[in-house]
Parts: C-alpha cells; sequence; structure tokens
C-alpha cells in the first residue's frame, strides 16, 4: 500500500541547496513580493502606435487611456514613423504590419538593427490568421503579438507587461553605466597614481605630466578626436616616462651630463614604460626579436585600450620623424600618431619650463625650436596644429607651473 506523504515528510528543497544560496534565493523572493506590491507607476511612459487606419490608433489609445496611460505617440503615416521612433524613444511601440510603402516589418528590421532600440518591446497588431507573417515577424525580434480588431482583455496585460520589461531594462542599463563609470574613475585614479610614482622617481618634472597630458588633449581635439578619445590619450600620456622608474637613482638623479654609457641606459625607459604598462614585466625588449616570443608577448598584452595607449606612447615618444630617434629608430608614419603627439607636447614642455640645468626658454625660442624640428625631430602637420593653439597652451603652461 501507497504510503501518504506527509508534507512534513517531504525533503525540503532546503537540504539540497547550499544554505548560502537558498538564504540568496529567499532575499530575492522577499524583494520580488515587496516590489510587487509596491507597483511601480507605469501611467507615464511612452506608448506609441502606429497603423495607417488612424480609428485603430485612435481606438487602441483610447483603450489605454482609460487604464490610465497618459503619453501617447500617434503616427498613421508609416513613412514618417521610423523618424519619430528615433526622436520619441518611447517605452513600446504597437506596430501594425500590413502598410503602404513602408511596411510594419521594414520598420520592425530597421528600429531591431540600431542597437539602442534592441529592448525596446514591440508588440505587432495583426489577425490572428496571418501565420507567416507572424513567423517573420518573430525572427525580426517581436515581442509579442496583440489581435486585430483590439480588445482591451488582450492589450491591456500585454502592453503592462512590455512596459514592466521596458523598465526592469532601463534600470539594468543605468546601474550598468553608473558601474561603468565608476570603472572609468577608477583606472583613471589609478593611472594617475602611476603618474605620480613616476615623478615621484624623476624629481626634475614637477607638473610636468599633467601639463602634457593637457597640452596632447589639446592636439587630440584639433585632430578630430572626440571628446572620449582626447581624454583617453591625456590619461595615457601623463605615463609616457613611466618606464624611469626602471633608471637607477645614479642616472635618474644624476645633476651634470650624462655619460654615453649612462645616456644608453636611460634610452631603457622607453622599454620599460612600454613593458610596464603592457603587463608583460619582462622588461627586455630584446625578445620583439624573435617570433616565437612575440606571440606570447601578443597574448599577454593588457587588453585595456588606456594601457594599450600608454604602452605605445611609452615606447615611441622618444622617437624622431626622421628616424634619428629611439630606441627603435622609426621613420615618419611609422611611429604611431600617439607617440608623434606626445613627443611634441613633452619637447615643448620641457623647453618653456625650469629644470636643474636651465630656465625656461622664452615662448618665441619655444616656437623656433618646434618650427626647427618640422620634419626632422616632428611631424610637421602636428607642429602646425600645435603652435595654431598657443593661446590655449600657454595658459595651461601658466596655470600649472612648477
Ligand atoms: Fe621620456
Ligand atoms: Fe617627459
Amino acid at each position: 500500500m501507497l504510503k501518504a506523504i506527509t508534507e512534513t515528510e517531504i525533503p525540503g528543497e532546503q537540504e539540497f541547496i547550499p544554505q548560502n544560496v537558498w538564504e540568496k534565493a529567499n532575499d530575492h523572493q522577499v524583494s520580488r513580493e515587496q516590489k510587487t506590491s509596491s507597483k511601480p507607476d507605469l501611467t507615464n511612459m511612452k506608448i506609441m502606435v502606429v497603423d495607417d487606419v488612424e480609428l485603430n490608433v485612435k481606438l487602441a489609445c483610447s483603450h489605454l487611456s482609460i487604464a490610465g496611460y497618459k503619453n501617447f505617440i500617434k503616427q498613421s503615416d508609416s513613412t514618417k514613423a521610423l523618424t519619430q521612433i528615433y526622436q520619441e524613444s518611447p517605452d513600446v511601440l504597437l506596430l501594425d504590419i500590413m502598410m503602404p510603402k513602408v511596411s510594419g516589418l521594414d520598420i520592425l528590421e530597421a528600429v531591431r538593427a540600431d542597437h539602442h532600440f534592441s529592448h525596446l518591446p514591440i508588440l505587432i497588431l495583426t489577425a490572428s490568421t496571418e501565420n507567416e507573417m507572424k513567423n517573420k515577424a518573430l525572427e525580426l525580434g517581436a515581442t509579442d503579438f496583440l489581435n486585430k480588431p483590439i480588445d482591451t482583455q488582450d492589450l491591456l496585460p500585454r502592453v503592462r507587461n512590455a512596459l514592466i520589461m521596458k523598465m526592469h531594462q532601463d534600470h539594468l542599463e543605468s546601474l550598468v553605466q553608473e558601474r561603468t563609470a565608476e570603472l572609468e574613475e577608477a583606472q583613471r585614479e589609478v593611472v594617475h597614481c602611476l603618474a605620480c610614482a613616476s615623478e615621484y622617481r624623476d624629481n626634475e618634472t614637477g607638473n610636468h605630466v599633467i601639463r602634457v597630458g593637457k597640452y596632447v588633449e589639446i592636439l587630440a581635439r584639433k585632430l578630430g578626436y572626440d571628446t572620449r578619445q582626447a581624454e583617453m590619450l591625456k590619461l595615457a600620456s601623463t605615463l609616457h616616462d613611466m618606464g624611469k622608474i626602471g633608471i637607477p637613482d645614479s642616472i635618474l638623479l644624476k645633476p651634470g651630463k650624462l655619460t654615453n654609457e649612462e645616456f644608453a641606459h636611460m634610452k631603457n625607459h622607453c622599454d620599460y614604460g612600454e613593458d610596464i604598462c603592457s603587463r608583460t614585466g619582462s622588461f627586455t625588449h630584446k625578445m620583439l626579436d624573435t617570433s616565437d616570443t612575440v606571440g606570447t608577448r601578443m597574448l599577454e598584452e593588457s587588453k585595456s585600450p588606456l594601457l594599450k595607449l600608454a604602452s605605445s606612447i611609452a615606447a615611441t615618444h622618444h622617437e624622431k620623424w626622421d628616424g634619428s630617434g629611439y630606441p627603435r629608430g622609426l621613420k615618419g608614419e611609422e611611429i604611431p600618431l600617439e607617440g608623434r603627439i606626445v613627443a611634441v607636447a613633452d619637447v615643448f614642455d620641457a623647453l618653456s619650463s625650469k629644470r636643474p640645468y636651465k630656465d625656461p626658454f622664452p615662448l618665441e625660442k619655444c616656437i623656433a625650436i618646434l618650427e626647427e624640428g618640422k620634419g626632422s625631430h616632428f611631424d610637421a602637420h602636428l607642429v602646425d596644429l600645435f603652435l595654431s593653439q598657443m593661446d590655449s597652451i600657454v595658459i595651461i603652461r601658466d596655470k600649472y607651473t612648477d
């Protein structure tokens, strides 16, 4: 005879689930219940209805309006729908399929191709018999269907669910944006700390890296970099002399002129900086000469665009346009643009600021030296752009003086 199992004898789920996971699941349950008990207000979310039959648009909006929704975008000309979606950014789209000139499927396809609208719920207005059309719409990314003629029992729960989904999605996206901003800020701070660390080792430079970063940003904007790219280049350029950490004090802090041997050692700061920022930690540029280690090195390289840029700048900021620079003797456009940009900013700053072995050169002399270096030391185009921004450059020079 089968024994009746009472509730107390049923093995609890808890026994099969680790305690911490169980508690988390229960927490989640509580917060879900709390959330549903305080119903989110969806009535101000934007509902867009596109149907070439104006009466259908009015009917849908009237049903929704009776249910408390207030924010409608009505469109019965399908040729205008797409532009209006981009302008208004609705929270849900009710979309008819059979429309002249531009069909609902055309609109659906275009909207889904734009990543800004990949999470926009799209409810397709369709007669229940149009199965082939429905499959096509699903393939193109339709969220759900609403039968025509529209009735409230069908319409209200679907619109509500779609809006709740959109609200959650928006919330998630804002969380991701917030976290990304926090991460970027943390990255900025870490880079700033690293740049400061390299400055502490080299007590000649004071505000040097800050000024160089700002000059680089001006040049980048002039070259057409957007705000974000220019900001990244500015940050990366503050690490250009990071490799000086690897140079012994006896050379780095030597008051007099360096011997040839010492200078040869000093030149290594480019490779050291490149290695530090690309995470290889090898400190041996010679590794680049063997193809098998190049592969290993590339796999180990940092994935951060900022550190990749910093690594490239550290490696190439002493290269010269005519190939007479170091460490690799790269020529012209073989030198990455970021390295060429920093070269101009770095030299200008060395000329225009005080160093233990010299006073700041007058502005005219700094400009003349840059002009003279066009095509030999520097990329001539970059010098021209830099000199065209001299008013802003001087403001930075004076504001961040040592
Ligand atoms: Fe340097
Ligand atoms: Fe420098």
